[in-house]
């Protein structure tokens, strides 16, 4: 058999495995609950790249080479009334990754060896009696949102955590092995980071803030603010006044993740963003400064395409 015949009835035969293996995929499961073989990746994925919302050059997160525009900077201070200048801005970014390590090594790119399967879980009371605990925990990354907690609530939620995002009046301490991803909404955000990790933060915002925080410091990270305002600009279409931590954690995990499963996301009968670990005591927040409904609508028409699998809860 010459060189030619034996290739083509090679990658017949891979083919055809593949064939098989899409057919035994179970209807109601988007994705495959363990880690595909080689295989899966030619499965006839739509590039999400070629969606108009997507850029792929906008980096999620900060490092000490990124250079943030005056356009994007100037989008950024006003969501929470920042006062200094860009300069400003440059310096304390400077700082900070004096203290932080500038590289994500581990968040590159999806590649065909380092294959992401992404659980991004929001704060939503649909998560209440769901069970989707051991789910969840079957993820590469797991990412939470602010307080959202797990003692207690492990059977809906999960028990592992490998991302927490937060912003400075929000955050909490985390375990060794959890990245701390912080949300910067002004300057003084990133002060408030520096000085939690290290001397202590005796300033003010318009929430009380925790003066310390107890966290691996080697796994920080800093969302890009660029990134910020191409959440809000590309795929919220500017409505809003700026999207939620939830939404800019899911756009973020699209961008590094092979697959996406969404969990905890949607607002209560009366539209309220109410948690699955409290009763809502301000029935008047609805969601806040950001637009709920176009999130909530988004996520729903990405599922429909396949973009991600998204888990609405009970
Ligand atoms: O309420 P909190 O901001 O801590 O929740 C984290 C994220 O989860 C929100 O930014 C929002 O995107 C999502 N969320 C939701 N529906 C809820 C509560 C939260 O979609 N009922």
């Amino acid at each position: 058999m010459n060189l030619k015949v034996r290739l083509l009835l090679a990658s017949l035969f891979v083919t055809g495995t593949c064939v098989l293996l899409m057919r035994h995929t179970p209807d109601n499961c988007l994705f495959p609950s363990e880690k595909p073989c080689s295989c899966e990746k030619v499965l006839p994925v739509v590039n999400k790249w070629s969606m108009p919302q997507f850029n792929k050059s906008v980096e999620p997160f900060l490092s000490a080479e990124h250079k943030l525009s005056e356009e994007a900077f100037s989008w950024w201070q006003h969501l929470q009334l920042e006062k200094r200048d860009f300069s400003t801005y440059i310096k304390t970014v400077e700082k900070l990754f004096q203290i932080f390590p500038s590289h994500n090594a581990d968040l590159l790119e999806p590649s065909p060896d380092h294959y992401r399967r992404c659980a991004v879980v929001g704060n939503s009371g649909n998560l209440k009696g769901s069970r989707y605990g051991p789910l969840i925990d079957n993820h590469d990354i797991i990412a939470r949102m602010n307080s959202g907690p797990t003692e207690g609530f492990e059977a809906d939620v999960g028990t592992r955590t490998t991302h927490r995002i937060v912003y400075p009046e929000s955050a909490l301490d985390c375990d060794n092995t959890t990245h701390f991803v912080l949300v910067p909404f002004k300057i003084q955000d990133l002060e408030w980071l520096m000085k939690a990790f290290t001397t202590g933060f005796s300033g003010r915002s318009y929430m009380p803030v925790k003066s310390q925080i107890k966290a691996n410091k080697d796994l920080v990270m800093v969302l890009n603010p660029a990134f910020m305002w191409y959440v809000h600009d590309m795929w919220l279409e500017k409505k809003g006044r700026y999207p939620s931590t939830g939404f800019m954690a899911l756009v973020v995990a699209l961008h590094i993740c092979d697959e996406v499963h969404v969990f905890g996301y949607g607002a209560d009968h009366d539209g309220n963003w109410s948690h699955y670990w409290e009763k809502l005591q301000n029935k008047n927040l609805k969601t806040g400064v950001h637009p709920g409904t176009q999130e909530y609508d988004i996520i729903q028409e990405l599922a429909k395409q396949q973009k991600l699998k998204f888990y609405t809860g009970l």
